[in-house]
């Protein structure tokens, strides 16, 4: 604790001299999210953290995160510095989809808009017609669909397929997964909801269709926050990042929030319900890259211009999308 309280001075201290600001996601650790708000940066889903960036003033920003969101805050502002604790925070989804497969999937099916989830790499961003992230994926594809357009979408299947359900669109599908949210068991919620009746049920998109059939209310990291303040029930099982909890537990203190059973109850999954990448944000690391006083920072996020030019036009009609 001490130690921890040390950090946060030094970090503060360093986040004032280097004119940055903090902008974390809300499955960072707690201490990580609470040094973020003492010090007036931004918690956020992944679409809140793209607008926030691009709109602070502030020079140097720093992403805490994983690496896809450092690198959409670079291309939405290149002339500003970008750091991450670790640019070995990454993603399943960014892992198990490959630029250069995944540029051969699209060329297969040239009748198809490609639809990305933020997810993903630059490269693969640059490839796409559109970039989305949970909160208005729904939304831009009943647009496209609307429009008689036939999607082909990357790389969480659980998301596509759940979109696919919803609005109806011809989705061809991407085969990855998240780690964490690919865990959840829908018979271990319904077991947990027989001791908690009055539970409701909330579950980030990426979890499987058994978790969405069971869900009371299914949305991004915001949408289920916005649930958790409005839903009338006092106990709720969530099914997504435990990080989630601080902020739940901070604007509902009268309420319970338990996380949704994992795959051998939490005894044998290998995430166990808090992504690996995401917990790679330390309070250490911040201090070690803020510290850095070299011109080259081994942590800074260099995305080219090429691909900062490809990738923008996917990201700007999400940015510009109507909500
Ligand atoms: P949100 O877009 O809901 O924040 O979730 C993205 C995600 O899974 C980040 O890891
Ligand atoms: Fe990726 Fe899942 Fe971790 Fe989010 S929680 S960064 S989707 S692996």
């Amino acid at each position: 604790e001490a130690e921890s309280s040390v950090y946060r001075e030094r970090i503060k201290k360093r986040l004032q001299e280097r004119n940055a600001v903090l902008i974390a996601h809300y499955y960072t650790d707690p201490e990580i999210q609470a040094l973020a708000e003492e010090t007036g940066g931004f918690i956020g889903d992944s679409l809140e953290m793209a607008r926030f960036g691009a709109r602070h003033e502030a020079q140097t920003l720093v992403v805490a995160g994983v690496r896809f969101m450092g690198e959409t805050a670079k291309i939405l502002s290149p002339e500003k510095r970008v750091l991450m604790p670790t640019l070995e925070a990454t993603c399943s989804l960014d892992v198990g989809c490959p630029a250069d497969e995944f540029a051969a999937f699209c060329d297969q099916h040239p009748d198809r808009t490609v639809v990305v989830y933020a997810n993903t790499s630059a490269a693969v961003k640059a490839r796409a017609d559109w970039v989305v992230t949970s909160s208005i994926a729904l939304d831009v594809v009943r647009h496209l669909k609307d429009q008689g357009q036939k999607i082909l979408w990357a790389p969480d299947k659980h998301l596509g397929d759940y979109v696919r359900r919803e609005t109806g669109a011809d989705v061809l599908l991407w085969d990855g997964a998240c780690i964490v949210h690919e865990e959840f068991k829908a018979k271990g919620v319904l077991d947990l909801k027989k001791v908690h009746p009055g539970a409701a049920v909330l579950v980030h998109p990426e979890s499987p269709q058994s978790m969405v059939e069971v869900a009371d209310v299914v949305g991004s990291t915001s949408q289920l926050l916005k649930a958790a303040r409005e839903l009338p029930n006092d106990t709720f099982i969530v099914a997504t990042d435990r990080g989630i909890f601080y902020k739940m537990q901070q604007e509902n203190p009268q309420r319970r929030f338990m996380e949704a059973p994992t795959a051998g109850n939490g005894a044998t999954c290998r995430s166990c319900a808090h992504c690996p990448w995401m917990a790679m944000n330390s309070l250490e690391r911040m201090l070690r890259v803020l510290d850095d006083e070299q011109p080259s920072n081994p942590e800074e996020i260099h995305v080219s211009p090429d691909l900062i030019d490809q990738a923008l036009k996917p990201l700007t009609r999400m940015l510009e999308f109507p909500r």
